[in-house]
């Protein structure tokens, strides 16, 4: 009986794993589409008819633009995932392109549901993720170079940073076709509605003054 429920626990458990992630493609194509009428439900969008798929439906022109970078960062992050481009539908794959200008920045964030790998294609960047609690914060950095390649762990902190005196580029693929985003100060600080400075002041132990500073700057709409 012991072993019963033990074995019921491990599957269960393996399962909720399993479900946690993109599940594997149940079919050739599925190019997501909003036509409600003739569309069935897999995997949070609705796919075309296969037989209506065209090339088209695959191709993702939007990552050929350098993106504007003239913003307080430096950098832009111009996305390919599911909501951009129907054709990554149920794949568990997507993309983005990064551009930076001289001193840019894309500053600390995760993925929560995506693994990232990234590779420079122009520039130097200075880049890295920390390691959770229980691996006591611990940094991977690396400076990368045309070329180099560097992976992300899923949902773990990471940071890009231009270190050269020219523009860089890099591409990064993601394991999930949305792999979501959060900015850690943007999350933190811009949060809608504020959190309370009572949690903030004791969580960063700081003033209320560098609080309110902070929630000045990070309280704006498209975060
Ligand atoms: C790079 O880390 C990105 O997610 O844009
Ligand atoms: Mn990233």
């Amino acid at each position: 009986m012991k072993f019963l429920l033990i074995s019921f626990l491990i599957l269960a458990l393996a399962s909720a794993t399993a479900l946690a992630y993109d599940p594997s493609p149940l079919q050739d194509i599925c190019v997501a589409t909003n036509d409600l009428e003739s569309g069935v439900f897999v995997n949070g969008k609705f796919c075309k008819d296969p037989k209506q798929a065209t090339a088209d439906d695959f191709l993702f022109m939007g990552l050929r633009k350098p993106g504007n970078t003239s913003n307080p960062l430096g950098s832009k992050v111009t996305q390919a995932f599911i909501d951009q481009f129907p054709g990554l539908n149920t794949l568990g794959i997507s993309m983005v392109r990064v551009d930076f200008a001289p001193g840019g920045l894309n500053p600390p964030h995760n993925h929560p549901r995506g693994t990232e790998v990234q590779v420079v294609v122009e520039g130097t960047l200075l880049v890295g993720f920390v390691t959770s609690n229980e691996l006591n914060n611990t940094l991977f950095t690396k400076v990368l170079y045309k070329g180099d390649v560097f992976v992300f762990p899923i949902g773990l902190i990471h940071f890009q940073l231009n270190i050269g005196n020219t523009y860089a580029l890099s591409f990064s693929g993601f394991s999930s076709q949305n792999p979501g985003l959060t900015t850690i100060a943007n999350a933190v600080f811009g949060a809608k509605p504020p959190m309370s400075a009572d949690v903030l002041t004791k969580a960063f132990q700081v003033d209320k003054k560098v609080v309110d500073y902070l929630q000045a700057r990070f309280w704006y709409d498209n975060n």
